[in-house]
């Protein structure tokens, strides 16, 4: 959750606004400086080679899941905590990996139901071709330097390439004529893009060249995308992503190159709420053992143990299972697995335990049905796994 600051400033960038503006940096009580991750992919790296995984088979494919925090002004879709969940391929620098993890991407927005989504896609080659292109940049907005805000007045001789990535509007008109680097890349990157675009088209996959995304990180090298989904509105930008080709040798490794993706859960989630599939709050249990109490004492202990065995049993078979630890009265259960949305309800009364049978009731298809103590994992497991309806 927190790693040396170090690990952002030297890789995120010093001057990208999560480095200079949005991280949660304090000291602990032994002086060093820690941060609270405002982002994965360099943590994933610096753990990637901390446990030797570079020495294993290539490319390794990761992925994450966790909280990210940035200091950052909160909206709708934007939060100073939030939940990334993102990919990362390590060790090919092939145009296929880019493609493959973009549709990745896509895919995970289709399955949400998001029509609609547009993907961008932009090359900000290498240090090689970088090196002319911004010579020939901070040239250009050293012209208009007065009129570019305060932030990127400090950052123009260091880092143009993040005066490109300012959403003032005033930096916004001085960038619109900025040189590209498109005219800048050498042929390795002029191949690796061209490749990556004609592999995109072969795929279908719809895109549009966005020359000005940069993205907000300083790690990158050769492809950026992003996908939004504008009924977002302000924060549209559901996933970014993009290579990496230094960073592993930044952080002491050998050079192996990556790409890979990180989404906003939240954002996915109120773009889902508004998409076609909204996802279902309730959590739907799969079944629930009913086991109605007995005026015989002996009788009533027997059903609750020989139930309480069923919900075990169930759970080992990975089934979301559920009961009703206070024996209320049998319309009090049934009742209870209703609110749990449960698709079975199990009903061991004395009845059943006579017979050393269960009732299973399907409450989907109102179907009630007697089935043996004895069969009755394998009966459930075959109803949920769609077979006998
Ligand atoms: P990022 O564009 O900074 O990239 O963040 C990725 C995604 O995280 C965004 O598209 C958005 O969905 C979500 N996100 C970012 N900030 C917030 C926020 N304050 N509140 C809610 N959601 C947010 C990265 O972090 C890179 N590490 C991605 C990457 C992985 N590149 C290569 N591998």
């Amino acid at each position: 959750m927190f790693e040396h600051t170090e690990l952002f400033s030297r890789t995120v960038g010093e001057t990208t606004d999560i480095v200079q503006k949005e991280m949660y940096t304090f000291q602990d009580k032994a002086g060093r400086d820690l941060t609270l991750r405002p982002e994965g992919t360099a943590p994933v790296v610096r753990a990637f080679l901390e446990h030797g995984l570079d020495s294993g088979a290539l490319p390794r494919k990761l992925f994450y899941l966790g909280p990210m925090f940035r200091y950052e002004k909160p909206q709708a879709g934007r939060y100073r905590e939030f939940v990334q969940y993102g990919v990362e391929v390590l060790g090919s620098r092939s145009p296929y990996s880019d493609v493959e993890v973009i549709l990745l991407s896509v895919r995970i927005a289709e399955e949400l139901g998001l029509k609609g989504t547009s993907l961008f896609i932009n090359t900000i080659g290498c240090p090689v071709c970088r090196k002319k292109h911004k010579e020939d940049l901070i040239k250009h907005l050293s012209e208009k330097a007065s009129a570019l805000c305060l932030d990127c007045q400090n950052r123009l001789e260091k880092n143009p390439l993040r005066v490109m990535d300012c959403k003032n509007p005033a930096c916004r008109v001085i960038t619109a004529g900025a040189p590209s680097i498109h005219d800048y890349l050498c042929p390795d990157c002029k191949d690796h893009w061209d490749t990556l675009k004609s592999i995109l088209a072969s795929m279908g996959l719809e895109y549009s060249v966005d020359p000005a995304l940069v993205r907000g990180l300083d790690y990158y090298t050769n492809t950026v995308f992003e996908l939004k989904w504008p009924p977002l509105g302000a924060q549209d930008t559901i996933i970014g992503g993009g290579r990496y080709d230094r960073l592993v040798e930044e952080l002491g490794g050998k050079p192996l190159p990556g790409v890979g993706f990180a989404m906003g859960l939240e954002r996915l989630l109120l773009a889902a709420e508004k998409g076609e599939k909204p996802i279902d709050p309730h959590v739907r249990a799969d079944c629930f053992v009913v086991t109605p109490d007995s005026e015989d004492k002996e009788v009533s202990r027997e059903i609750a143990i020989r139930g309480f065995q069923l919900v075990k049993d169930f759970r080992s078979l990975g089934l979301s299972c559920d009961f009703d630890p206070l024996r209320r009265s049998i319309k009090a259960q049934m009742k209870h697995a209703n609110r749990l949305n449960a698709r079975y309800v199990v009903i061991l009364g004395e009845e059943e335990l006579k017979k050393n049978a269960v009732a299973i009731r399907s409450m989907e298809h109102g179907w009630q049905k007697e089935v043996a103590l004895g069969l009755v994992l394998g009966f459930m497991k075959e109803e949920l796994s769609g077979g006998s309806n």
